[in-house]
């Protein structure tokens, strides 16, 4: 269905038309004054010098004509020149009747649906998941669904760390301490065991060792660095071994992203980029967008209006090793002949800016991807703890992403149960559900390239901007559905009607807002916006439920009607919820 700014428009260019100035001018807005209009016009004022009169007589005209239209209930021509639009009542109504019946409540999809990778996860296989890869899976998750609803074709990759030399430190280790396994008899021809030597809690305790030694033993780091580059030029022994770091990692990682409600439909890493980049490097070498440099192989990519300096992207180190950028590259030609996509876009920590910037423009130097293929570096800032500093620990170490996910489910259990007795089980599983929401709205709800403060206080807290308000809105809409539901009658016997009062009415033009939110929220890739919206949302809700009697209204069509607005509300905002990644349970 047409979003109602852009129907409202239509109806007032068409006056300018008819007034004889150019359609152009009018444009109309969400007011910024909602104290005296629902929608504003300014286009009389930037019309008055081509049309040589005060604007204050274009707006009185415009205003004659939109008179005689029925969507509007007044239109004010306001000096010195503005339009101050109050939309009729019964045109809500139906506007509000017919996002019930549309599918995705109205929102359009996108013009041109793209194809789009999202690389969001980053994590780095035999390390667990750390706080700091909590940002990247819970807003690319959210551009992702956002994106999806909005009609394209989404692909989440997870894009593991798993190709350097972290791998050559692990294999190192295990060398060390089981130099009897077959992988390091180099006469060994048969097939290596399918169970792995090690399991996912030794893999855990053998890279921090296997790291920690390195900086200190030259001669370890020397063993790492050869085998990581054996390891890149396909030893037969250590790529078995790759193989069951990945199965063991791979599982592990499942479940705790999933317990994030973060689904990747990719779960490619660094190494499967390996078998593009000979190839790659070769074809680089020739064509001389590389050349060699102290032994490395760079790309210059500086550019000579650069405000900055930007180094060149090295592409193999002198050993012949690959780097960051090389798997990235690799993997940029990887996703060009799979999914083929028309953009691909990075969540990731904007300190890594330098790092995307020096890789796409080797991409575009080499013309690794078409010309009109969106490359996008979504960098988002740091959650801080309230010292201001990047959250650590209590003891000052890395958070795990698993005891962060229960301490805050459990303080919500602590809130959930303070004032009132529920059923023990049911409140752990409430809990969750409702420490997720808190997690990542608190999150979320910050605009991505900016840091934050981790509040567990304001972040679980039943009252302001929070996930867990969020969710009490939603459940308390539930459980009157519910009660009506009880009294035998059924909500689709009856119609939305004329807003009965002026928080009605609020309600109505929110909820009108929504398609042109989502559509805003997937060009700006701006979960925040979703964000902002859903709040409001609620805030216009809250004041309607305590404005309103629903479950006593005696006439059946009247309370029928409250019934079908609530049956909207929660419809918009658990789809809000869900694009950001998290539910509402029944009850809380
Ligand atoms: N594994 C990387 C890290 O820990 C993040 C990967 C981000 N994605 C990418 N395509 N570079 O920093």
């Amino acid at each position: 269905m047409k979003k109602i700014l852009d129907e409202i428009t239509e109806v007032v260019s068409k006056a300018f038309k008819e007034c004889g100035y150019d359609e152009k001018y009018g444009k109309v807005t969400v007011s910024n004054r909602p104290d005296l209009c629902e929608f504003q016009c300014n286009g009389a004022m930037a019309c008055a010098k081509e049309a040589h009169k005060a604007p204050f007589m274009i707006a009185d005209e415009i205003k004659a004509v939109l008179d005689k239209e029925a969507m509007f209930e007044t239109v004010d021509s306001v000096k010195p020149g503005f339009l101050n639009i109050k939309m009729a009542d019964v045109y809500m109504a139906n506007y509000m009747k017919t996002m019930l019946t549309e599918e995705h409540f109205g929102v359009e999809n996108a013009k041109n649906p793209r194809t789009i990778v999202i690389d969001y996860g980053g994590a780095n296989v035999a390390k667990p998941l750390h706080v700091g890869h909590l940002r990247p899976a819970i807003i690319g998750e959210s551009i992702k669904r956002i994106l999806r609803y909005t009609g394209n074709t989404v692909y989440g990759d997870v894009h593991l760390g798993d190709w350097g030399l972290q791998i050559g430190l692990i294999i190192t280790e295990l060398k060390r301490r089981k130099p009897e396994l077959p992988y390091f008899d180099e006469s060994f021809t048969g097939e290596y065991p399918s169970e792995p030597p090690f399991t996912l809690a030794d893999l855990e305790e053998i890279y921090p060792a296997a790291s920690a030694e390195s900086k200190k033993n030259a001669e370890y780091k020397k063993e790492a660095l050869e085998i990581t580059n054996e390891l890149q030029n396909g030893h037969r022994a250590y790529t078995a071994i790759l193989k069951h770091i990945l199965t063991l990692s791979h599982a592990d990682l499942k479940k705790n992203y999933g317990n994030l409600n973060v689904i990747f439909d990719l779960w490619k890493g660094e190494s499967d980029a390996q078998p593009y980049i000979p190839d790659m490097i070769e074809d680089m070498k020739k064509r001389g967008i590389a050349e060699e440099s102290d032994g490395a192989l760079i790309v210059k990519v500086a550019k000579d209006d650069d405000k900055r300096e930007i180094p060149p992207c090295i592409i193999q180190k002198s050993d012949g090793a690959a780097l960051y950028a090389t798997t990235d590259l690799g993997t940029i030609i990887m996703r060009r002949e799979e999914q083929n996509p028309d953009a691909i876009i990075y969540v990731v920590d904007k300190r890594q800016e330098l790092h995307f910037v020096q890789v796409f423009r080797t991409t575009r130097k080499a013309g690794l991807v078409r010309d009109d293929v969106e490359l996008t570096h979504i960098g988002f800032g740091t959650m801080n703890g309230k010292d201001g500093k990047p959250f650590k620990t209590r003891d000052g170490g890395v958070m795990r992403l698993e005891n962060m996910i229960s301490d805050i489910a459990d303080e919500m259990y602590k809130k959930i149960t303070e004032n009132h007795t529920v059923d023990p089980e049911e409140a752990k599983k409430t809990a969750k559900i409702v420490g997720l929401a808190a997690l990542k709205y608190g999150d979320l709800s910050n605009q991505a390239s900016k840091d934050y403060v981790f509040d567990m206080d304001r972040f679980t807290s039943f009252e302001g901007n929070t996930g867990p308000y969020l969710l009490y809105s939603i459940v308390r809409i539930k459980s009157i559905l519910a009660k009506y539901a009880e009294t035998g009658k059924n909500a689709a016997d009856y119609e939305v009607l004329a807003p009965k009062n002026k928080s009605e009415k609020e309600l109505m033009l929110a909820l009108a807002n929504f398609q042109g939110m989502i559509e805003n929220a997937a060009e700006e890739y701006a979960p925040h916006k979703v964000c902002a919206y859903i709040y409001e949302l609620a805030n216009k809700f809250n004041h309607f439920y305590h404005e309103t009697k629903i479950m006593s209204e005696e006439d059946e069509k009247v309370q029928g009607s409250y019934i079908r607005m609530l049956e909207l509300t929660k419809g918009v905002m658990e789809t809000c919820i869900d694009l950001l990644g998290f539910e509402a349970p029944e009850r809380m």
